[in-house]
């Protein structure tokens, strides 16, 4: 990567403003039921302790839109942070004002900070020039650990490098390093999998893909849209309209590319997405019109499990099912297996949903490398500039 690495930039006894991304998902309860994003980003904090750095954490918590909502503060962000590294974490009530200036300008080498939600502030979205100087001026270093922000143009991911000598850390490091190789020198066979929901949020993604790998495999509810496209009779299950068009358009491109895409040979169909309810498996020439495809059938897993054991790189992304309901999790969870059991393979995934399956089924050490990135993935993989590794500083 052409951007410094926390390794070539002076963070000793210096105080560092270290942007992460703790957007993490959230019980009803208040818990944290997902904590990867925390634990990724330990290594780099852990880096800037052991050289004596002023650590202060800046995140945010979902989408308050520049209002205080008390549920998003980061109090047990910050708690559960101080669990993980064995150490306090002392979570202030604002992102900038005079207390956070007193409380950096009182902290010790080795003390870490956590800055309130710093999407409380509308300027947070403003790519403010005033709010990029405050928060930059609390520290003498910017680090970014924030992939899964990395697509968003943000005062603190875009505006704050810009006043601040910068640096990628770890884990962003490693996200791009890994997302570069795919893109720009994967080995052969190259094989995609996308699922969810909509083809019409990857239009971008399987057009950039198509130029890339040597097959994309379809399943989720957005096979629908191309079985559709093809003529098949989809009953019930989920069809943007819109998109027939897009979908035949794409088959097109990847015939003249010789790109295979591989759609689902059978599918799982009910006639309502219900716990519970009656579902058995269809050819997809068989699919009846009252009922709606919920997940991949047998003879589609076995022949994308054998598109992937012969694959050299693998990347995944959406889930075959819907996975909401255990019954129809069957194809999404042959497929985690399948790609983890290829040892040979560059085997990266990402998404929340997809990163929760591989979770939940105990492979995340199987896979080379799961990626904390939702949107920030999938538009590294379309092909776009990242404002927040373009604010990074070059590497020297
Ligand atoms: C994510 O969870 O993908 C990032 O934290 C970005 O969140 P956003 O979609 O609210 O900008």
């Amino acid at each position: 990567m052409a951007k410094r690495s926390i390794r070539d930039l002076d963070v000793h006894n210096k105080k560092v403003l270290l942007r992460v991304d703790y957007n993490v998902p959230i019980s009803k309860e208040g818990a944290i039921t997902d904590d990867k994003r925390i634990i990724e980003t330990l290594p780099t904090i852990r880096y800037l302790l052991e050289n004596d750095a002023v650590v202060i954490l800046v995140t945010h918590l979902g989408r308050p839109e520049g209002k205080v909502v008390e549920s998003l503060r980061l109090d047990r962000v910050a708690q559960k942070l101080s669990t993980l590294l064995g150490k306090p974490v002392r979570k202030l009530d604002s992102v900038i004002g005079p207390d956070v200036t007193e409380a950096v300008a009182h902290a010790k080498p080795g003390d870490v900070l956590m800055l309130e939600n710093v999407r409380f502030l509308k300027d947070e979205k403003t790519g403010s020039e005033e709010l990029a100087k405050s928060l930059a001026a609390l520290a003498d270093v910017y680090v970014d650990d924030a992939f899964a922000t990395a697509h968003r143009p943000d005062t603190s991911v875009a505006g704050v490098p810009q006043f601040l000598p910068s640096a990628a850390g770890f884990l962003l490091e490693r996200e791009v390093r890994v997302l570069e190789t795919v893109t720009t020198s994967a080995k052969r066979p190259f094989v995609a999998i996308l699922g969810g929901a909509k083809v019409s949020d990857k239009i971008g993604l399987i057009k950039n893909l198509l130029t890339k790998t040597d097959a994309i495999l379809i399943g989720g509810g957005m096979a629908f849209t191309f079985l559709k496209a093809m003529g098949y009779g989809v009953g019930f299950s989920l069809v943007e309209e819109d998109y027939l068009k897009v979908a035949d358009e794409i088959l097109e491109s990847a015939k003249a590319q010789g790109t295979r895409i591989v759609l689902p040979v059978d599918v799982v169909v009910t006639a309502e997405i219900k716990a519970g309810n009656p579902h058995r498996t269809v050819d997809i020439e068989e699919i009846p019109a009252d009922q709606i495809g919920v997940d991949i059938g047998p003879r589609t897993i076995e022949a994308f499990t054998h598109e992937t054991s012969n694959a050299r790189t693998i990347i995944w992304n959406g889930p075959m099912g819907v996975i909401e309901i255990p019954e129809f999790t069957e194809g999404t969870k042959a497929l985690a297996r399948a790609i983890a059991s290829n040892k040979e393979a560059l085997t990266v995934a990402g998404g929340g949903e997809t990163a929760s399956v591989i979770d939940a089924l105990g492979l995340q050490d199987d896979f080379k490398h799961v990626s904390t990135g939702g949107g920030a993935f999938l538009e590294y993989l379309e092909g776009k500039q990242l404002p927040g590794i373009e604010a990074i500083d070059s590497a020297d």
